[in-house]
Parts: structure tokens; C-alpha cells; sequence
């Protein structure tokens, strides 16, 4: 059964797109089937994966609206083992279309369901409030992780997300559980930074990520080349610290995760040299991980 994890926070311009393109193509670049679902009416994960507008093209509406199965929304991305369900602007209709249907937090969960034992991964980006589509999504989830940035009164800014978690715990879905919180846009030189990470460490303990992403410019401009940042550019800081993260939630669910030795003899040389420019890079510099999957 494949993990779901929703990346969530009601505050907009977070980083919640930046992290689910860049967490699940880490992912998938370590050779772990990956389904990336765009949640979002702004379609920003689509459109970030090169994905053009297309009125006809199935999205995440019609998986909600019971008019498509997952399976007929999947679009292929340039990275083999990773592929998305986009969205499309009128998902924004959805929020109302579905108020009075049968089932509606599970229409995700239920549309999804098929899938599950295909992905070892399901990442699904959420729109900035809590809505009805957030809440579908959290329904659909394992566990939630939470981009913030270090800001005062950080607690308090997701308070009314922690709050709906454990309400949805207690009623809808009693095993949702918190993945982690990710510090992004982070700058570990400024006094105000250390202040926040010192508070939210004693309040999540273990579930602040280790791992923070630093404010990097490639990571912005990615989305508009219509690539995850190891695809643009493999070298830049952003796209390390996400890999980083990607090691680090893997590590968490129990998979044991190995880097790879360099190339040893001709014939790995080949394999390497065949290989697209940010595999070869990532091989080259010992980066690429294999994932041995443990009882779970
Ligand atoms: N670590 C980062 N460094 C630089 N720019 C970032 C970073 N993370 C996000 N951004 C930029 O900040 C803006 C908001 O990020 P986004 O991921 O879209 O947030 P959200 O989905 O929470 O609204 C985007 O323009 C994005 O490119
Ligand atoms: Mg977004």
C-alpha cells in the first residue's frame, strides 16, 4: 500500500507547491514510483511539470465529481517513475458542486483507492485555505507535512490547521497522522530563524524535519521552465536540500535508503553516461539513492 501524504498549510506562498513538486520528484528520482495529485484550482504543480492548460484534459475535478477514475488521469512527466493528476481552474467549482453529495470529504480518498497499491508515493498539493478540497485531502491522507517559513507567532499562524488535523483525526480519519513540519525559505544566519526553530522543536520534537530548504533562487525558476529543480538545475542548492528531504521522509517510514557508489567498472561507466545529465550528476556525485523497502 503506497503512502499518502498531503502537504497542507492554509497560508498561501508557503512553499507548498515548491515542496510537493521538488519532495515527490526526489522521490521518484530515487526510483520509487511517485503520483503527484494537484489539488490546487490554481493549478500551480501542473503548470510547475511543463503540464500546458488544457480545458479537456481529465483533472482532479473530474476525479472529485465522480466523472473520471484516477486511472484515466494520469499524465506521464519527464521523470520516468513520477506522474500527476493535474487540476484544472474549475476544480474552484467543486468546492460548491460538492456541498450537498454523498460522501463528499471521501471523494478523494475513494477515487484514489485504486491507485494506492500502484505508488509506493502519493503526494497531493493543497490549495492556501481550508476548504473543502483541503479537507478531501486530508481525509485521502496517511499523514500531513507542513511548509512554513520562520516567521513570529509561527505557532499561532497554524493553529487552525492543527486544530482541523486533530478534528479530522477524531471524526473522518482516525490515521492521519503529522508527517512533519519543513522550515522553507529558510535563512539559518538571521537570530530570528534559530528562535522559531527553537520553538517549534520543543512543540513537534522529532516531526520538524531535520532538513531545511533554504531560500534559492532556482527553485522559483524552475516552474517556469516546467521542471522539478534536479531537472533544471541539479547543482543548486534547492534542489539539494530537497533530495535531502526526500532521503529524510523515506528514512522515516521505515524504507532504509543507500547512496550509490560511483561507477566502477565500463559498463556502469555506459549505464552512467546514458543516463539523463541530472542522473548522471547525481550518480557522479554519489547523490542518487536506492531504496531498499523494509516490512512496513
Ligand atoms: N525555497 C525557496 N526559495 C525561493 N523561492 C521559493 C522557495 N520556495 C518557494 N518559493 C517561491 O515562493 C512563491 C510561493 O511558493 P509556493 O510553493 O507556490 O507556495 P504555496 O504553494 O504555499 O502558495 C513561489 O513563487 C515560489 O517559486
Ligand atoms: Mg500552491
Amino acid at each position: 500500500m503506497g503512502r499518502v501524504i498531503a502537504i497542507a498549510n492554509q497560508k498561501g506562498g508557503v512553499g507548498k507547491t515548491t515542496t510537493a513538486i521538488n519532495l515527490a520528484s526526489s522521490i521518484a528520482a530515487a526510483e520509487v514510483n511517485t503520483l503527484l495529485v494537484d489539488c490546487d484550482p490554481q493549478s500551480n504543480t501542473s503548470s510547475g511539470l511543463g503540464l500546458a492548460k488544457d480545458p479537456e484534459r481529465i483533472s482532479t475535478y473530474h476525479l472529485l465529481m465522480g466523472a473520471a477514475s484516477a486511472e484515466e488521469s494520469l499524465q506521464k512527466t519527464e521523470l520516468e517513475q513520477l506522474w500527476l493528476i493535474p487540476s484544472h481552474k474549475n476544480l474552484i467549482g467543486a468546492n460548491i458542486e460538492l456541498v450537498d453529495a454523498e460522501r463528499r470529504e471521501f471523494r478523494l480518498r475513494d477515487a484514489l483507492a485504486p491507485l494506492r497499491d500502484r505508488f509506493h508515493y502519493i503526494v497531493l498539493d493543497c490549495p492556501p485555505a481550508l476548504d473543502l478540497l483541503t479537507l478531501n485531502a486530508l481525509v485521502a491522507a496517511d499523514a500531513v507535512l507542513i511548509p512554513m517559513q520562520a516567521e513570529y507567532f509561527a505557532l499561532e499562524g497554524i493553529s487552525e490547521l492543527l486544530d482541523t488535523i486533530e478534528r479530522i483525526r477524531a471524526s473522518l480519519n482516525p490515521s492521519l497522522t503529522i508527517e512533519g513540519v519543513v522550515l522553507t525559505m529558510f535563512d539559518d544566519r538571521t537570530n530570528l530563524a534559530q528562535q522559531v526553530t527553537a520553538e517549534l522543536s520543543r512543540y513537534f520534537g522529532d516531526k520538524l524535519c531535520k532538513t531545511t530548504i533554504p531560500r534559492n533562487i532556482r527553485l522559483a525558476e524552475a516552474p517556469s521552465h516546467g521542471q522539478p529543480a534536479l531537472i533544471y538545475d541539479v547543482r543548486s542548492r534547492g534542489a539539494e536540500s530537497y533530495i535531502q528531504l526526500a532521503k529524510e521522509i523515506l528514512g522515516r517510514s521505515g524504507l532504509t535508503v543507500q547512496e550509490l557508489p560511483p561507477p566502477v567498472d565500463e559498463a556502469q561507466e555506459k549505464q552512467v553516461v546514458n543516463a539523463p545529465k541530472w542522473k548522471r550528476w547525481m550518480r557522479e556525485r554519489n547523490k542518487l539513492i536506492t531504496i531498499n523497502i523494509v516490512d512496513r
